[in-house]
């Protein structure tokens, strides 16, 4: 029997809790660049009775994002695509942040947008880091994020070498860039009659968050944290409750728009409860 297929990009600590909120009755694609955990991942849903394929894939190769889109598509209706595959400033170069956060999505977008089932929905985890730089950059730059083509995009004069100073900063742009263009997409997806969206998550206990929480801005996300209305961290099983909303019926009427689930980090900085060094 075909299933229905569900297609998860990165399957660290989201892409995990959304393959499992999202796979049963249906066929599981997991993909990610590092093949030790999609084995592991893979491993641990074929045990718990999942229908699992797995493949590896490098988002910022564009052949090998339109290969898992072909792939995907061969196994039965792709009516889910779940985009969470990226790399965070402790872990990587501003080059690398660029090509795998900013251009690793719209190559993303592109190829699930031509093989989308009629009906499906898609959604690409960006980033509070995105929401917080709403205002910051300039009209043109953010056009510029959401409509050049996917080939052409590292070519943009502000991402080359030298114009952006740090892996935060890139995390910014990135992020941004995922919300803008999502929403832009959003018309080539509803060509198609399919919704995409973005969540923007805040500060999440996966091994990403895990990692900058230990690193040099762990300090100051830890006053994030203290300075919002939840006061907790985020769980994967925060975000792919969202996820599971904008990916099925419930959220009929609700593409291109993006979801902030930070715990409230972006509503206490603006209401002035805490001050980020930069802003
Ligand atoms: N954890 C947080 O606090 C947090 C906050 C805001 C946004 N995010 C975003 O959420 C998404 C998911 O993050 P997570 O916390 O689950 O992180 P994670 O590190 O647990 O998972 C990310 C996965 O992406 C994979 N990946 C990295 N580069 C890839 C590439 N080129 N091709 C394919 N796969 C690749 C990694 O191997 C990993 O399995 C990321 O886009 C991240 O930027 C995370």
């Amino acid at each position: 029997m075909v299933h229905d297929v569900v297609v998860v990009i990165g399957v660290g600590g989201m892409g995990e809790a959304i393959a499992r909120r999202q796979g049963p009755g249906r066929h599981v694609v997991l993909a990610d660049f590092n093949a030790e955990t999609l084995e592991r991942v893979a491993a641990g849903l074929r045990g718990d009775g999942y229908e699992v394929t797995a493949r590896t894939v490098d988002v910022a190769d564009h052949a090998s994002v339109a290969a898992l889109a072909d792939a995907a598509a061969a196994l039965g209706p792709v009516t889910q695509v779940a985009h969470t595959a990226g790399l965070s400033p402790v872990q990587a170069s501003v080059e690398a942040i660029v090509r795998v956060d900013l251009a690793g999505v719209a190559y993303s977008l592109a190829e699930f947008g031509r093989v989308v089932a009629p009906g499906g929905a898609g959604v690409v985890i960006a980033s509070m880091a995105g929401t917080m730089a709403l205002g910051r950059f300039p009209a043109e730059m953010e056009a510029a994020l959401a409509l050049t083509p996917a080939e052409e995009l590292l070519a943009l004069p502000f991402l080359q070498p030298g114009a952006v100073p740090d892996p935060g900063a890139a995390y910014g742009i990135a992020k941004r860039g995922n919300q803008v263009r999502v929403h832009a997409a959003s018309l080539a997806w509803g060509a198609r009659g399919a919704r995409v969206n973005t969540v923007s998550p805040g500060i999440i206990s996966t091994p990403m968050g895990q990692e900058e929480l230990a690193g040099q801005s762990g300090a100051m996300m830890r006053a994030m944290v203290e300075a919002s209305a939840m006061r907790r961290l985020g769980t994967p099983a925060d975000i792919a409750a969202v996820v599971a909303f904008l990916l099925g019926p419930e959220s009929s009427f609700v593409t291109g728009t993006d979801v902030l689930v930070d715990g409230g980090v972006v509503a206490a900085l603006r209401a002035g409860a805490l001050t980020l060094p930069s802003a």
